[in-house]
């Protein structure tokens, strides 16, 4: 049954059927149902799956990084450590001094507006190596498609979903504490930097903690500027929830990695892509 185009198909009917029910939810009778986009992740590895995108016009967005290997999460759970004592060495002075510039982000429009300045900052030149990795596409598709990085994701365990989706977990105040759990590193020498948008050397990042699908473990989301912004959204990570377990980095390609990724093992990859339907 392999290579008979099954999947393909199957694919291509889940889009069409995707569509046509956000039609039937959009609040103005139109003709054409109002563009939806589609997110959908698979590793570096599987070929057969990035033929399938391919095929149907998904376009790559960029890649998630995780860490640290599954191996060692078992190995230091049971030997009574925590993520933070992996994190720790590895931190830098400069991210250990930002672990009291968080705050909680307050709405999504300030989550998107942060993400989309996050996203701006990915340098043409990488922007431009993502692009060539996407070898399996040719010029002469798809040109109607924006094809800028989209600013509408967040890291999830092997998958992305939109920042609408933490609508209920955002800025919520009970007893007096604070149960958001997603946090905002705004840059202080931004605006003196702020001609340069796509600069990289600037420290910015969010960090999102939340419950992953299949073990029910405790993951941060993060997207990050910079090895520092990484290191201190890591050390934010486990300050809010010592039970953290796993990081799933979005560097939107501003660095290509960093020693804490690099250490016990190293990281892996999922690609995200992306399509217009
Ligand atoms: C990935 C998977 C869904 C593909 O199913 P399928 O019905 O064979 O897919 P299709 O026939 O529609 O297309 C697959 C394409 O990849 C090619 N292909 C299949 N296996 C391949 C392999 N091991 N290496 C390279 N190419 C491969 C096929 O020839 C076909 O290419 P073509 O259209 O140019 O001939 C199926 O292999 C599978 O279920 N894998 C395990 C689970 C998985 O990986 N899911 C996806 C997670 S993101």
């Amino acid at each position: 049954m392999a290579g008979q185009g099954l999947a393909t198909q199957l694919l291509s009917h889940i889009e069409s059927h995707w569509k046509e029910e956000e039609g039937k939810q959009s609040p103005l009778p139109s003709p054409s149902p109002p563009p939806v986009t589609i997110f959908t992740t698979t590793i570096p590895s599987n070929t057969a799956m990035i033929k399938i995108l391919d095929k149907l016009n998904y376009k790559l967005q960029g890649h998630v990084a995780y860490w640290p290997p599954s191996s060692v999460v078992e190995t230091i759970t049971k030997g009574g450590q925590t993520l933070k004592d992996l994190i720790l060495p590895f931190a830098s002075q400069d991210a250990l001094q930002l672990t009291d510039s968080w705050r909680p982000a307050l709405s999504i429009s300030d989550l998107e507006s942060v993400l989309i300045d996050i996203r701006n900052r990915t340098t043409t030149t990488n922007y431009n190596r993502i692009s060539e990795e996407d070898s399996l596409h040719n010029n002469n598709n798809n040109n109607n498609i924006n094809n800028k990085l989209l600013s509408s994701w967040l890291p999830h365990d092997y998958s992305v979903y939109p920042p609408t989706y933490l609508e209920d977990s955002l800025g919520h105040q009970h007893d007096g504490a604070t149960t958001c759990r997603v946090f905002i590193l705004d840059d202080d020498n931004d605006d003196d930097n702020s001609s340069s948008s796509s600069s990289s050397s600037s420290n910015k990042a969010v960090v999102v903690i939340n419950q992953g699908y299949v073990e029910d473990l405790w993951f941060a989301g993060i997207v990050a500027t910079s090895p520092v912004a990484l290191e201190t959204a890591a050390l934010k990570a486990v300050d809010i929830d010592p039970g953290c377990s796993i990081l799933y980095v979005d560097r939107c390609e501003c660095f290509e990695t960093c020693d804490l990724l690099q250490s016990h093992g190293g990281s892996s990859l999922y690609s995200v892509y992306y399509k217009h339907v």
